[in-house]
């Protein structure tokens, strides 16, 4: 790894999970549009957020990582951008109450377009036609023109991104978070269930402490975390021309950065040591996550650390592990092990999600909650018993009240699957699904963190 890196030193490499554009000409036009259009964020947040997982891998703070599988064209509106948002805030606030610890918000969101497939084509009643990867390469409907890679869909990807970053700006800045509306963050549908209830009851305990603490002088006006939040967005890096042309050096730092998020990861299907993505990643000085599953054995896994984070710098890689539940406890503690006895410094997340998808009887692709919520006990267990640090949580969730993955409080079964199954890649916990998931989540932290200060003192 000792060449010299340029933005474009990964189209030496094989680049897995490309689309296969027929017009060449028009895709370069569209990527130097893209070049020279306004980044979608500053360097400086991006500088913001590894500071805060540099917390994270010390286990002073909590990664939430959440959102879409794929954000679509056709559903993009501002009521699901805004259900989203704050269903991750209500997740947020129960963390970090039942937890008392700090939680970085990050979205998977405003640029999540771009899906990994695992077969090129699909075939249906002895047609074929290429796979759907995200509307930013093509349209998920079954036909030759439409499964055609578009050039012209980066640039509408990015309009999009900009949009919804516009807005998430606003929600985060504008008043929508500050920490007086947590009642006013309840969204009909949950209100009269157990987590509605649970949620309203965390939420009259944080009205209080708020008037307790204005009472002392401590108010929106004098302190900005209570006013506004914090809000990161996220992305899989998948499309290498797209995430080049947002490669700009920032002046402050002289470094390069991928404007195109705050974050970007590498997906478990091209995570390959010599491959191209992380021959891009290696380059960029964003905070960058690696999905790690069940096949990464403990010296690739330094290998990949050897590559992307040879200063061993705080902050700057998130390992995601997704490695379903029935597996946990076998596979991790030994990455565990090893990280921590050659003193890597990184942030452990659980996306609890794409390990654990099956099948229905009535042929939806979906996730039992109950193994979700397995992967992340498990992911607690293995960190207790190796003494690191539980870093975070990555979920495939919509503030929407969809029917998706099967159980949690309401109990979906497979014949309600069909009911409201509206992703258009993989299944989402609905609004009701990811709260209840966060209070068991934040029960796990807290004992983990009092565990881990007892392991200490
Ligand atoms: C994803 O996060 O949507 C995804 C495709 O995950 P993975 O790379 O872990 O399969
Ligand atoms: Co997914």
């Amino acid at each position: 790894m000792s060449q010299i890196w340029t933005p474009d030193s990964w189209r030496n490499k094989t680049a897995l999970q490309m689309p296969n554009y027929p017009d060449q000409a028009q895709l370069q036009a569209v990527e130097k549009r893209l070049a020279a259009a306004p980044p979608l964020v500053f360097a400086g947040e991006a500088r913001t957020l590894k500071a805060l997982l540099a917390k994270a891998s010390i286990g002073d703070a909590f990664l939430l990582q959440g959102g879409d599988c794929a954000e679509s064209f056709s559903e993009f509106n501002s009521q699901n951008i805004r259900d989203t948002f704050r269903v991750l805030l209500q997740m947020a606030v129960v963390l970090t109450y039942a937890a008392h610890c700090p939680v970085i918000k990050v979205g998977r969101i405003a640029g999540q377009f771009a899906k990994p497939r695992s077969e090129d084509t699909e075939t249906i009643d002895g047609i074929t036609h290429a796979s759907y990867r995200g509307d930013i390469v093509n349209h998920i409907d079954f036909n030759a023109a439409s499964r055609t890679p578009d050039p012209e869909r980066l640039w509408t990807a990015y309009t999009q991104s900009a949009m919804t970053l516009n807005l998430l700006r606003a929600f985060a800045q504008g008043g929508y978070a500050d920490l007086h509306r947590v009642q006013g963050w309840t969204m009909n549908f949950l209100d009269t269930s157990p987590q509605g209830h649970k949620y309203s009851d965390l939420a009259h305990h944080i009205t209080d402490a708020l008037s307790f603490m204005e009472a002392c002088g401590l108010n929106a006006e004098n302190t900005p975390q209570i006013r506004e939040t914090q809000f990161f967005t996220s992305h899989e890096m998948l499309l290498l021309g797209y995430e080049e042309a947002f490669t700009r050096i920032d002046s402050t730092s002289g470094e390069w950065y991928d404007t195109s998020a705050h974050m970007v990861w590498i997906g478990e299907r091209t995570r390959q040591l010599d491959g191209a993505h992380i021959e891009y990643a290696r380059g960029i000085a964003n905070p960058i996550g690696v999905k790690v599953s069940d096949k990464m054995s403990p010296d690739d896994l330094i290998r990949l650390i050897d590559i992307l984070n040879p200063e061993n710098e705080a902050g700057r890689l998130t390992l995601i592990t997704r490695m379903g539940s029935d597996k946990v406890l076998k596979h991790l503690p030994p990455l565990l092990r090893r990280v921590k006895a050659e003193g890597r410094s990184v942030v452990w997340s659980c996306d609890a999600m794409h390990g654990n998808t099956i099948k229905a009887d009535t042929g939806y692709k979906t996730r039992p909650f109950d193994r979700i919520l397995a992967e992340v006990s498990d992911f607690f267990s293995a960190h207790n018993a190796e003494g690191t640090h539980a870093g975070g949580v990555h979920f495939e969730m919509t503030g929407k009240d969809v029917t998706e993955c099967l159980g949690g409080g309401q109990n979906i079964t497979a014949q309600d699957l069909g009911n409201r199954y509206h992703t258009h890649c993989d299944p989402r916990l609905n609004a009701q699904q990811s709260l209840e998931l966060a209070f068991l989540t934040s029960e796990k932290l807290k004992a983990h963190r009092s565990f881990s200060k007892s392991n200490k003192s």
